[in-house]
């Protein structure tokens, strides 16, 4: 397999960033350190091919952008690729740490000047001209950290120059710009540079995701929009990780700071915002994608609508090869009407069955069926149902225990709570009945049930010391999910591990693990919910799963959790009395609608910068648990160079105060497109959004079969 450019530029930046360092280390920073360094990066930059226009173009209306190349964690050694146009001009200025310049191609004409003052006059300055050069491919230039410079494309085509400095930009406060080569009045020099993060094409992406297929390399592609937009259109392998929630989601979602990572949305600047993030996070290798979503459909390239795209195009292809047997709705109510002895296990979350049920039925969420099935089903001529919201838990559900070879008869019913509504039916809501966890008895059978499904799936299963080992292993990624539910996920867990109950890291798997081709560990109690997960995850095209076998469940520590900024705040007592305030409140659309402060405002995290004009008086900044807020107040304070507070406990704790609340969606600055709003969740016409989520899913097997992005893995069928 030849690398892709991506690859050899980071082998080659890598490298030249080794020998500076060493250059440093041994030399200092000297006039004559620098000019070996010089050499390096005039070497690098010669190998135009490390470096296209197509990812270091100069967007249309832009005199120049930096893109970011390299960064040690601490900030030192930063390389960029700075594009510019032609006429771009930088007036004189220093760096404050050393500096050089490598052309790849275009002239950049530079005027190198010293300070000829000793700063008698404060915030003035002298300079005296020392020499000029025009730096294009193949010679280069070096600053020490008082050296000044101005620079000037004078190229007739666009430019591009590496540059290199002791130490990141964005942590440069103190350069200094004087107005003119004779030096003046000096003023800060670009204290909060905007850095960008490398273009990438339709065809690259697609090329690395192909090598990711191939055991190549982890690749994650996040997609930075709200994920109502998300659930418009995008890639197969997207993740809704929307900038508005980023550093709340993007730790367990990317444990790996040295990850690939492609950024997607329509235009590139919400990518290029999302990059930034990243970057302050210590991400290092980031790539935008080039033109956005509309140049992947230019490429030919599928896109999808709808969320947990791959998840449910997975349930259509297992339905399709495995022939599921199904029930329609009219015919499980005749069996329930007649009293037949059969059990209808509802595959969803408690959250979800307590909003609708098909009567009678047990909840019995994805990964407990096989696990509870023996307990709830103890006479093998019980017929037993696996109904979810749609389609896809009830299929993989049924399939489970299909596959893991329960006696009873299995069917799933046909397009689940919503095909029984759609047949004009009656479903029962707020109920809590729970499927029994299974006896002793019961549960032997259960584990001889997933050791067949091992055997099948060749299901690897590794000890707590192997698993440590694979964690040790640098440039790959390894999630550890606990399979269980989430009340026994809280009593205890595997320090480390990510609450991810079976059915839902099947049915969702995007929002758990966003790197391809990562490693994925699994962990329960008996390793029955681990194994049936695992033989899902496989058959998705997940390569290495690994069911865990002795992990100790006592840890009660929740990892991943993110720093929110330090904000002013302000308690709901205190809120209560401030009437002139407008409350921003940066919950989701839907919690928005069942409930918030009176007067708040729904408002979107990553739009704020639009509204900054209708911002003049007081404004306090609420979220459901306050975390949200705070990161919102502290863009806000930013934007608006005012303190703004958050709302202390968010809008719980003003619940918590028993102060009042108001409903529905009454003030709204952005349109409610933060979340995918489910069918039932429409507020009217419900029963075609039904209608329509239910043709949309099952069309997603004919979609999938033109897309190489997606590669499902069968395995022969049972013997
Ligand atoms: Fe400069």
């Amino acid at each position: 397999m030849t690398a892709t450019v991506q690859e050899r530029r980071r082998q080659a930046v890598g490298e030249l960033i080794g020998r500076v360092k060493a250059i440093e280390a041994a030399d200092g920073v000297t006039r004559a350190s620098l000019e070996k360094i010089k050499s390096e990066l005039t070497a690098l930059a010669s190998r135009t091919e490390l470096f296209p226009p197509a990812h270091f173009a100069n967007p249309a209306g832009r005199a120049g952008t930096i893109y970011h190349l390299a960064e040690d964690p601490d900030g030192r050694f930063a390389l960029y690729g700075s594009a510019g146009v032609p006429g771009k001009a930088q007036p004189p200025h220093n760096h404050t740490t050393w500096a050089s310049i490598a052309g790849v191609y275009g002239d950049e004409h530079n005027v190198f000047y010293e300070r000829a003052d000793r700063g008698e006059v404060p915030g003035e300055g002298r300079l005296t001209k020392l020499r000029e050069l025009t730096i294009r491919r193949g010679n280069a230039c070096a600053m020490l950290p008082d050296d000044f410079h101005t620079i000037e494309v004078t190229s007739t085509e666009e430019s591009l120059h590496l540059h290199l400095y002791g130490k990141t930009l964005e942590d440069l406060p103190d350069r200094i710009t004087f107005p003119s080569s004779g030096g003046g009045k000096y003023a800060r020099f670009m204290a909060k540079p905007e850095i960008w993060c490398p273009r990438i094409t339709a065809p690259e992406v697609r090329a690395l995701i192909g090598e990711m297929r191939a055991g190549g390399g982890e690749l994650a592609i996040l997609d930075v929009r709200e994920e109502g937009v998300h659930a418009r259109s995008h890639l197969f392998l997207a993740t809704s990780t929307p900038l508005s929630h980023l550093e709340l989601r993007i730790g367990r979602l990317i444990p790996r700071l040295a990850t690939r990572i492609v950024l997607v949305d329509d235009d590139e600047s919400l990518a290029q915002r999302a990059g930034r993030v990243l970057r302050r996070l210590g991400y290092r290798d980031l790539h935008v994608l080039a033109g956005g979503q509309a140049a992947w459909k230019a490429a030919g390239y599928e896109l999808y609508s709808g969320v947990h795209v791959p998840s449910k195009a997975f349930g259509e292809h297992v339905e399709h090869r495995d022939g599921t047997p199904r029930i329609a709705a009219s015919e499980l109510k005749a069996k329930l009407d007649a009293g037949e002895n059969l059990i209808v296990l509802d595959s969803r979350p408690m959250g979800e069955y307590r909003v609708m049920n098909i009567p009678g039925a047990l909840d019995c969420p994805g990964a407990e069926l096989v696990y509870r099935a023996f307990q709830v089903a103890p006479k093998p001529e019980t017929l037993v149902v696996v109904n979810c919201a749609g389609r896809t838990r009830s299929i993989i559900g049924a399939q489970s225990l299909i596959n893991a070879g329960i006696p009873n008869k299995v069917v799933a019913l046909k397009n689940g709570t919503m095909g029984w509504h759609l047949a004009g039916l009656q479903l029962e809501r707020g109920q809590s009945r729970m499927a029994l966890p299974p006896t002793a008895e019961a549960l032997a059978k259960a584990k001889s049930a997933a050791q067949q499904v091992a055997r099948r799936f060749s299901i690897r299963s590794i000890s707590v010391t192997e698993l440590e080992n694979l964690k040790r292993e640098t440039g790959r990624t390894v999630y550890v999910f606990d399979v269980r539910s989430p009340e026994e996920y809280a009593a205890g867990h595997f320090a480390g591990a990510i609450s991810a109950p079976g059915g839902q890291l099947v049915q969702a798997t995007d929002t758990y693990a966003a790197v391809q081709g990562a490693r994925i560990a699994l962990v329960d109690d008996h390793g029955v919910r681990a194994t049936m997960t695992a033989s899902w995850l496989l058959q998705m095209g997940w390569a290495e799963v690994f069911v865990v076998s002795d992990a100790p469940l006592n840890s009660k520590e929740l990892p991943f959790r993110a720093d929110p900024p330090a904000a002013t705040s302000i308690k709901a007592e205190q809120l209560k009395s401030r009437n002139d305030a407008l409350v921003l409140d940066f919950a989701t659309s839907l919690q928005y609608r069942a409930g918030h402060i009176p007067g708040a405002a729904f408002a979107i995290r990553s739009r704020l910068a639009s509204h900054l004009a209708s911002f003049t008086g007081p404004i306090v900044c609420t979220s459901p648990d306050g975390v949200l807020a705070r990161f919102a107040a502290a863009d806000l304070s930013a934007l608006l160079k005012r303190d703004v507070p958050a709302l202390e406990g968010g809008t719980a704790a003003w619940q918590k105060a028993g102060l009042p609340m108001e409903t529905g969606e009454t003030r709204m600055l952005e349109p409610p497109e933060d979340v995918y709003y489910k069918p039932y969740d429409h507020k009217s016409q419900v029963e075609a959004a039904m209608q329509d989520y239910l043709t949309w899913e099952v069309a997603l097997v004919e979609q999938i079969r033109r897309d190489p992005d997606c590669r499902f893995k069968d395995y022969p069928p049972a013997s």
